[in-house]
């Protein structure tokens, strides 16, 4: 049997699933890499495509040390195929099959359901890195600009993970599908990505780091309960993507914490108590903190319609048929078939917004979406505690589920983030107190400028604790020419 945490990096594919044996598979990527290599090059990172940026690359699957360190041209990133160890004698975990052993083919009647869970993944993948691609031009740091490209080639790699089991486990229409994640684009008016946050822009760093902390945070619950699957290749690819999933999610929260710090720390050299004197803060320099607030707004509700309707058949019968459980699905203490049981659903009920039992099942969405709430408010504790070490007195805050929403129960009505249902008119007066204005960006806008001195951060932003890969403080993360 193949050895799974061995990788082969012989093949032109890095990978620990034998493809040097699986020759049909591997006749189908290497038909479809060129296409890849073209949209990494036409729609990945803007430039920088020459520089020598210092990644880490999966080298093993052992948890105990699976990464190394090394300065790489991004194009000739060994992008691989990387799925977790097989588990002796792994079981369907949930659902109506519950118990049987899980599945080593595509179970055949749930084939296309199967599919589109993983299509809609995949889509998501390549779409952030189109999203962010002009972001290298206006780095704060040789450091930052390393963790976006970092951040892009393992989204590129997800994307390898996706086509993998489409190419291995579907055939022409796998084929087909891949072909389709490399046609979509984000933003594209013809050609969309397939959910609504992966076509929305993401013009300066902050919306980036707010995208990694939100938005990254929804592709980790969504890791999650599929790596919960009965179908074992989508299960163990999606455990090992959870591992490098952790560092997006990092490059979030430590980006928006060090802005954070950095404006309070300004505040407190000026003697400004006030955080809501936006005119003098910003004229400092830095993004006031109320701005950030309304960033924080933004990515978390457009991350929230991530997860779809509270009330969903969809989710229902993926989980009935053994291919997306719930978060922590094995330390749940349950029956994990859910049956007979109720679930809290927020609804608007005349006029009031109200919890109501619904049947656990079909509230599988708004279980999901709860659970990622509470991850996202421990991130947010965090830098609230980053504030009150300052002694600024400020907090950030999640807004209400009904706050600014796309989809689901609160699509069709307007809210403020207390979750107060409010006319259109009051609305539209209020907006702009809450979410981004155009001014708003415009000012962030203002400070981005890319910095490339080895060591040297931008004024609105502060450096981190500690360099990747324990490197000094003025480590050259990008050699941008090096030649
Ligand atoms: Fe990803
Ligand atoms: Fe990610």
């Amino acid at each position: 049997m193949h050895d799974a945490i061995h990788v082969d990096y012989d093949t032109m594919i890095p990978n620990n699933v034998g493809l040097s044996e699986d020759r049909k598979v591997l006749k189908a990527l290497e038909k479809w890499h060129p296409g890849y290599i073209d949209w990494w090059k036409g729609l990945g990172p803007d430039g920088f495509q020459e520089a020598l940026v210092y990644l880490r690359t999966a080298v093993s699957v052992d948890p105990k040390g699976w990464a190394k360190f090394d300065y790489v041209k991004m194009p000739e990133y060994r992008w691989g195929i990387l799925l977790a160890p097989q588990e002796e004698e792994r079981k369907v975990p949930f659902g109506e099959y519950k118990g049987e052993a899980a599945w080593q083919e595509v179970p055949g009647e749930h084939r296309a359901m199967l599919r589109r869970l993983i299509v809609i993944q995949g889509d998501t993948e390549p779409a952030s890195v189109e999203q962010q691609r002009h972001l290298g031009a206006t780095a704060p740091s040789l450091y930052d600009m390393r963790n976006l490209f970092q951040v892009n080639v393992e989204e590129g790699r997800h994307l390898w993970a996706m086509v993998y089991l489409l190419q291995k486990y579907f055939g022409r229409d796998g084929r087909e599908e891949s072909e389709e994640l490399l046609q979509r684009h984000s933003g594209d008016p013809d050609k969309p990505r397939m959910l609504g946050a992966f076509n929305e822009a993401t013009p300066d760093w902050l919306s980036f780091f707010m995208f990694t902390f939100f938005t990254d945070r929804d592709g980790k619950m969504q890791l999650e309960s599929l790596a919960q699957s009965g179908f074992d290749p989508l299960s163990r690819t999606c455990r090992f993507m959870l591992t490098e999933e952790a560092h997006h999610m990092f490059v979030g929260e430590t980006g928006v914490g060090r802005t954070i710090q950095r404006t309070c720390d300004a505040m407190n050299e000026a003697g400004i108590d006030d955080p809501y004197d936006i005119n003098r803060v910003r004229d400092l320099g830095v993004i006031d903190l109320p701005t950030l607030q309304k960033k924080a707004n933004m990515h978390y509700t457009l991350s929230l319609d991530l997860f779809g309707s509270e009330v969903s058949t969809n989710a229902a019968n993926a989980f009935n048929a053994g291919l997306k459980g719930r978060f922590h699905e094995s330390r749940i203490e349950d029956d994990h078939q859910l049956t007979k049981d109720t679930y809290p659903v927020v609804k608007r009920v005349n006029g009031h917004i109200e919890m109501v039992d619904t049947p656990a099942l079909s509230a599988l969405n708004m279980r999901l979406r709860d659970d990622y709430a509470r991850d996202c408010e421990k991130g947010v504790g965090r830098w609230n505690k980053i504030i009150e070490k300052t002694g600024v007195d400020f907090q950030l805050k999640l807004p209400h589920t009904a706050f600014h929403r796309g989809i689901g129960e609160f699509a069709q009505s307007e809210a403020s983030p207390d979750g107060d249902i409010l006319s259109a008119d009051e609305w539209a007066a209020r907006k702009d107190d809450w979410l981004p204005s155009k001014a708003d960006g415009d000012f962030i806008a203002s400070l981005m400028e890319q910095v490339t001195t080895p060591g040297k951060y931008a004024g609105w932003i502060a450096p981190p604790k500690v360099g990747i890969d324990n490197k000094p403080g003025d480590f050259e993360y990008v050699k941008i020419d090096p030649s």
